[in-house]
């Protein structure tokens, strides 16, 4: 817990990403005592509204009792809006920001006690449009002359590797690296964190994490519904903007980056760099893009829209790890689930004297989402008299194991984790720039219409083609076998 003043101001408040993901993350680490008792939060944004308007806007997304939702504690969620004032303003012009700092300065030196020491934190939940002259502003008035500032800035980072290091250029002469919080979200979540002890901690996995037993990867992130009103949004940036290259090539890079020399959050990030610079160019014969039918019905989205709502393609990693072995990142919207997972097949066991290999293969997956679990798919003995073998799991669900424990939002966790200045969970400038490097050539291609764009049927498992692609890949499913939730 830091001591002290601090400041929160969250900039364009009036928002989505505000009202469900923010406000409710600062709510939960206040409820857990995690701010200090001298707290200002702050929603800035052009809307005209009113103090106690923000406060009815954002009460329906705080849950007091996250046991039970329910059950919400009025006082707590009282004591906590009392924290909480708005204000209006505009993003490019001097007076908005000018007040702010006056604001805030006032906070800071309401009880005159000017030993104690003062933290600004600016969480920028803005359309990237205005992110350079709202940077602009905060720098000219707004900085912390007792204490730090940092600001958490949010996808997406440009279009291209060439508006984002634009913007990067444009945000580092404002900035230091140490003052920029990128936050990717998926980096929050509880299994995602998990990677990095599973992979190094566990002596299972250690030996056997590298071609000469991994036979294919994949990295899947499905949802089972469309757009649903971000159209606008969504239409300019495609699926793979939107999902595969900061999400996905997150997770890829904790699956697949060596160990780190410490866990220090330079020597973490030193390796996502690395293993991303090993990625080699896309190879457009292993990408399938798509569109789910009906998704230009939405009205904030072209007739003509060539943008992908789904993609899956093959990575390749040339290093000593991974030569040879395929990372199939793929992600859609208005698919027939709602789930995010990592799933490594293993290669067939040598000497296959059970006849196994028609019952499928070694798996290891970690589903991120929903219902966090690990399994692995193995063969047994089926129970009884007979000597058949069958597949099976080793299954540690995390509903079932850890029945108490409530996870913690990733928006919470990374909030906290600015506060307390560690960088670990968060990009580099550097690493955005290589995922990038990485997908750029594919993406000025897929925007200029080179690349056959599939229809799918909402609600399906995306174009036929992926499973091709799966297929050709080297993976081999399981017919017949499905792992079920213990707790479903
Ligand atoms: C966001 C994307 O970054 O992540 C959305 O812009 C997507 O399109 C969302 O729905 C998914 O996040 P989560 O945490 O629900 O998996």
């Amino acid at each position: 817990v830091i001591t002290g003043y601090l400041s929160i101001v969250v900039l364009g408040a009036s928002g989505d990403l505000a009202k469900k993901k923010t406000f409710p993350a600062i709510f939960n680490l206040y409820t857990q005592g995690f701010l200090p008792d001298e707290l200002k939060i702050i929603g800035y944004s052009r809307s005209k509204m009113t103090t106690e308007e923000l406060h009815t806007t954002i009460r329906g997304y705080l849950k007091a009792d996250r046991q039970d939702p329910t059950k919400k504690s009025e006082d707590v969620i009282h004591q906590f809006l009392s924290k909480v004032t708005y204000m209006q303003g505009a993003y490019d012009t001097d007076e908005g920001y000018i007040r702010m700092n006056e604001e805030v300065s006032r906070f800071e030196l309401e009880k005159d006690d000017k030993d104690s020491s003062t933290h600004r934190l600016y969480y920028f939940a803005l359309p990237p449009s205005v992110y350079p002259e709202v940077s602009e502003k905060v720098r000219k008035h707004c900085m912390n002359p007792r204490g730090w500032t940092r600001v958490i800035v949010e996808k997406p980072f440009g279009k291209d590797l060439e508006s984002s290091e634009a913007l990067s250029s444009e945000l580092g002469a404002l900035f230091t690296e140490e003052q920029l919080y990128r936050i990717d979200h998926y980096l929050g979540k509880e299994m995602v964190q998990n990677l990095l002890i599973m992979r190094f901690a566990n002596r299972f996995f250690q030996p056997i994490w590298n071609r000469d037993n991994i036979a294919h990867v994949q990295i899947v992130f499905k949802e089972d519904f469309g757009t649903e009103g971000r159209g606008g949004y969504f239409d300019e940036y495609g699926i793979i903007r939107d999902i595969i290259q900061n999400h996905l090539v997150q997770v890829l890079c904790l699956v697949a980056m060596e160990k780190p020399v410490s866990l220090s959050p330079e020597h973490i990030r030193d390796e996502k760099v690395k293993v991303l610079q090993c990625v080699e160019p896309i190879n457009e014969e292993q990408v399938v893009i798509g569109q789910y039918e009906g998704y230009t019905d939405d009205p904030t989205v072209a007739k003509s829209s060539n943008t992908p709502t789904f993609a899956s393609l093959a990575l390749r990693i040339n290093n000593e790890r991974w030569d040879g072995v395929p990372f199939i990142v793929k992600a859609g919207k208005a698919l027939d689930a709602k789930k995010v997972e990592i799933r490594v097949q293993f290669r067939d066991t040598p000497g296959d004297i059970f006849n196994c290999k028609k019952l499928g293969r070694n798996e290891f997956v970690m589903r991120l989402q929903p219902k966090e679990a690990m399994y692995m798919k193995l063969t047994v003995k089926e129970p009884g008299l007979d000597m058949k073998a069958i597949q099976s799991e080793l299954d540690m669900s995390y509903n079932q194991r850890y029945e108490e424990v409530v996870i913690p939002e990733a928006y919470e966790r990374l909030i906290l984790d600015t506060i307390r200045g560690d960088q670990q969970h968060f990009v580099r400038r550097d690493e955005l720039r290589v995922a990038w490097e990485i997908f750029t050539p594919l993406l000025h291609r897929i925007d200029a219409g080179k690349i056959p764009l599939l229809p799918y049927k909402q609600g399906s498992r995306g174009p036929r083609e992926a499973d091709e692609l799966n297929a050709q890949t080297g993976y081999v499913r399981s017919e017949g076998y499905i792992w079920k939730s213990p707790t479903n």
